[in-house]
């Protein structure tokens, strides 16, 4: 892992490959690791790879100072980082769940430094009422210390993979488990629960894009199901929708080969 500095933090990225850069936003409550074998596939197909742990997660610690990280955050602070390492040419970025919220406000902030973007088990839309409500308890439990990350790796983990995941590798339960909870920081995870739940609409922000947006659906994703994420390919003015069979939520961790093959078409 290196580091860039970002003020008060100091953000943790993966970087691998030469080529088209490609900035790898992992969802929640992951990090970087999540993107291990798909970025090495993207790697050797030519591909500049830059996988950073989020703020707050993993090797990147949270800030201390904001009890909430908003979706703007976390964009700024990748745009900092991009600018650090010294990119100069225009990116893809790719958001997988919680990475698309982040992705579509890079979108809105930065859209002249995109090249293309890839939405992946994510949407547009905002929290309903109930569900930021669900997400400002579960924060509150987690900083309370009545809920663990182990409890939200043993609510979340049945529902994210496919059942030929669940079947042909389970490894992959195990390994995410172990991401949900090892070296994970309850401060940051609450702050990005709390970010989630305030994040506004970017659907307008998608209509507008003038660069290729590839949306990737798991066959089997429960939070982000195929009509939804095909209506994200329909909404972009230069849309492509890929539906991968056999993934559930997690298509880069459960189909890396498929996924990194599926980037070609914002190459
Ligand atoms: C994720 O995988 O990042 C989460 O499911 C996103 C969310 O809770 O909205």
């Amino acid at each position: 892992m290196e580091y860039g500095g970002l003020g008060n933090i100091r953000l943790a990225y993966h970087e691998q490959g030469s080529g088209t850069p490609v900035l790898l936003i992992h969802g929640y409550p992951f990090n970087s690791l999540i993107w291990n074998r798909a970025g090495n596939l993207l790697a050797s197909n030519g591909w500049q790879v830059i996988a950073p742990d989020l703020r707050g997660f993993r090797q990147s610690l949270p800030s201390g100072d904001n009890p909430i990280t908003s979706m703007e955050q976390f964009a700024d602070d990748l745009h900092f980082l991009l600018q650090e390492i010294g990119i100069t040419k225009k990116v893809c970025v790719v958001g997988l769940s919680m990475g698309g919220y982040v992705a579509m406000q890079f979108a809105q902030k930065y859209a002249t430094e995109l090249s293309g973007i890839v939405l992946c088990g994510t949407k547009t839309v905002a929290d309903t009422p109930q569900i930021a409500e669900n997400r400002r308890k579960q924060a509150a439990a987690l900083l309370d210390g009545s809920l663990s990350l182990a409890d939200i790796a043993d609510t979340m983990i049945p529902k994210l993979f496919s059942a030929a995941t669940r079947e042909r590798k389970p490894e992959l339960l195990t390994e995410l488990r172990g991401i949900i909870i090892e070296s994970q920081h309850v401060l940051g995870v609450a702050a990005a629960t709390l970010g989630m739940a305030e994040r506004v609409d970017t659907t307008e922000v998608l209509r507008q894009l003038d660069v290729p947006v590839l949306a990737v659906c798991g066959t089997e994703d429960q939070f982000s199901p195929p009509s939804e994420m095909q209506e994200l390919a329909e909404i972009a003015q230069r849309g492509t929708y890929i539906e991968i069979p056999e993934a559930g939520h997690l298509v880069p961790l459960e189909q890396p080969e498929r996924f990194a093959t599926a980037l070609e078409m914002v190459r």
